[in-house]
């Protein structure tokens, strides 16, 4: 019997933990009621929106699908300024919904650093406000963070142990922003597009950012004697680098956006329909796979696909969409294949324990 129980163990420890997927919706004009219906088909059950919506908010009621809310940047520094703004926020977006919506995350601005540089210094007095009058309303489960973009926080990610974080010029950020994230045990948050990387870095071999794993496609980082067979790994190892540099190794990664667009108005070589198909594919299948990065055993925490639905008649910029307009599937991609792999993880463990109860 004893024997019995350790290869219970055993097997528990080698599970893979995956993380969970889930996918961003902005603001581009669907029927609210599409978006439950389009989780439902896509089977995902994380949803990160990027603007409040009550009408969203009101189709995803007594629904199993986590809710991830984004605080407008145009906001995070009334909110900074004055605790009674960021109390009729939370007033206004939570309290109607919570608990019978799943909020589980809310993102004080997206990028904030990015649109407004010269108001960084007001980013965690903002989040703490949010913190403080979620509190104040007894409630303890929804985390509060902070969505940055990779391209800006991030240096000298080649190879991944030599990046750091960047704070913005003259404002020390990252530092007090990780010892809150690491007190409260929240996540970090953020934005990270392997496709971008690419296009700044015409040496990367395209393989390597599309998960294409073949004999070429490889990067070596000497220092902690890692290969790395996609972009996406050595992203996340750079921002785990970054934090192990700043002090802090334990913060789980959320990566809040990651895609690759299907069309591009510049008509660029790189955005298309299959490159895109094929990133996808390869992030679902890493992300199911279990393995983790190179610095990171269990991987990021969650990744949010950017994004649900192309927008509606417009011909300038990217589309990013994994669903056309009219709610049609862009892409021959399984992205429940990330969370039903955990269910079968958890049946298999069901089953094991019921064969050990009979014999
Ligand atoms: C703070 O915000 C509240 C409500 O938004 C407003 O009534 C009040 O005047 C503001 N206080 C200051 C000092 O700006
Ligand atoms: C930290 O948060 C994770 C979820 O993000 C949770 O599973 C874990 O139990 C938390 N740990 C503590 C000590 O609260
Ligand atoms: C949805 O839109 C796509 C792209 O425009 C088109 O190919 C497809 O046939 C449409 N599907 C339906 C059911 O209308």
């Amino acid at each position: 019997m004893q024997q019995h129980h350790l290869s219970l163990l055993l097997l528990l420890l080698l599970l893979p933990t995956t993380a969970s997927l889930g996918v961003t919706y902005s603001n581009n004009r669907q029927q609210p009621d599409r978006i439950a219906a389009a989780m439902q088909t896509l089977k995902l059950t994380s949803i990160r929106l990027k603007e409040p919506d009550p009408a969203i908010m009101r189709s995803l009621l007594y629904s199993n699908i986590s809710i991830f809310l984004t605080v407008p940047n145009h906001m995070v520094t009334s909110m900074a300024n004055n605790l009674s703004t960021a109390r009729a926020w939370i007033y206004t977006h939570v309290v109607p919904y919570y608990p019978r919506a799943k909020i589980t995350t809310i993102s004080v601005g997206n990028a904030f650093i990015d649109v407004y540089p010269q108001a960084a210094n007001n980013l965690l007095l903002a989040i703490s406000n949010i913190q403080v009058s979620l509190r104040d309303l007894g409630i303890r489960k929804i985390a509060v963070s902070t969505s940055f973009s990779f391209d800006t926080v991030v240096t000298s990610p080649f190879p991944p142990s030599s990046a750091t974080f960047q704070d913005p010029a003259g404002v020390n950020l990252m530092g007090s922003l990780l010892e809150f994230l690491s007190d409260n045990n929240f996540s970090f948050l953020i934005n990270l597009y392997p496709y971008n990387l690419y296009r700044l870095h015409p040496e990367i071999p395209l393989g390597l950012a599309l998960f294409q794993e073949n004999s070429f496609n490889f990067h070596d980082d000497v220092t902690t004697r890692s290969r790395y067979w996609n972009l996406f790994d050595m992203m996340v190892d750079a921002v785990a680098s970054a934090m192990a540099e700043a002090g802090y190794e334990t913060i789980p990664i959320v990566v809040t956006e990651t895609g690759w667009p299907s069309s591009d108005a510049a008509d660029e070589f790189n955005a298309n329909l299959g490159y895109a198909e094929t990133y996808l594919r390869g992030l679902v299948n890493h992300l199911s796979s279990g393995t983790g990065t190179p610095l990171l055993k269990d991987g990021v925490q969650q990744v949010y696909v950017y994004e649900l639905f192309d927008r509606k008649g417009t011909t300038t910029g990217r589309d990013w969409g994994i669903l056309y307009p009219n709610g049609t599937a862009k892409y021959h991609v399984d992205f429940s294949a990330v969370s039903s792999r955990s269910s079968i993880t958890v049946a298999l463990v069901i089953f094991w324990l019921l064969v050990q109860l009979v014999y």
